[in-house]
């Protein structure tokens, strides 16, 4: 029987330190690993780069731009991708979780959806397998390489998957009204996408755009006509509630058909 996917992206900002070159956050990711023992429901989940792909993103100068960029640095990031994978897919396998670590070029080519490879993810998803993708430097043609961020990867599922619940975790709590109460919004409309992304435009900014990049690719899944939740992924109850349909605290992009 089909049932409802959930598509979840781990943020960088969760998963490791962000400040500390190559430090996963063991702790934080073995919550969520627990965390997802609760659910009952096909899951995919995208990592993000964090303190590993983006620190060695910045040392070589990649961007998500396509370039001949030094082809020994493609395969530094790549490699640091694979090990923050690997780390998390062995995480979720101490406490019992079926985790498939893949990288992207399993299911794009460049920043291109191979529709065919990623309806196969979902059929694992739907035998209790949990695929685990990440952001990561493709090869995009040529001699030219470029870096797809996870959150992009989680706009080429969602569209194609059409998932009933996308989750967006970082370290924030959700989209907050402005940077002076930091109150936070609970739902937001198509209509409030402007403001919102100005509001991250002078936070942090790394290889592929920080906060602002999130929330720009949750407001492009939601064009399609998709809800899109933003929570804080370092509370990993926030993760079960929001797969479950019954968060508290976080931000929904209501979707919307452009
Ligand atoms: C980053 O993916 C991938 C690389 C830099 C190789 P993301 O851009 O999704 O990572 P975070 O979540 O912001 O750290």
């Amino acid at each position: 029987m089909l049932q409802g996917l959930t598509l979840i992206k781990l943020g960088g900002s969760v998963v490791t330190f962000k400040e500390k070159p190559l430090a996963a956050n063991i702790d934080a990711i073995d919550g969520i690993s627990r965390a997802l023992t609760q659910l009952d429901v096909p899951i995919i989940i995208v990592h993000g780069g964090g303190s590993f792909g983006h620190y060695w993103s910045v040392k070589y100068d990649m961007h998500t731009k396509s370039a001949n960029y030094d082809i020994h640095g493609v395969s530094i990031v790549h490699e640091s991708m694979i090990a923050l994978n690997q780390i998390i897919v062995n995480s979720m396998i101490r406490v019992g979780l079926n985790p498939y670590g893949m990288p992207p070029s399993a299911l794009t080519t460049g920043h291109k959806p191979i529709v065919a490879k990623i309806k196969h993810i979902y059929a694992m998803a739907q035998s209790k397998i949990i695929p685990v993708t990440f952001g990561d430097v493709v090869y995009v043609g040529g001699t030219k390489y470029s870096i797809l961020s996870g959150d992009a990867l989680m706009t080429i599922l969602a569209r194609v998957l059409r998932p009933l619940r996308i989750i967006f975790a970082t370290n924030v709590d959700g989209v907050y009204k402005d940077r002076v109460s930091r109150e936070l919004v609970n739902e937001i409309q198509i209509e409030d996408k402007r403001r919102s992304i100005e509001f991250f435009k002078a936070s942090d900014t790394d290889a592929t755009g920080g906060m602002q990049r999130k929330v720009t690719e949750a407001f492009k899944i939601a064009s399609h006509g998709m809800d899109v939740v933003m929570i804080n992924g370092l509370l990993p109850e926030r993760i079960t509630e929001a797969a479950e349909g019954t968060l508290k605290i976080g931000t929904v992009v209501k979707g919307r058909k452009s």
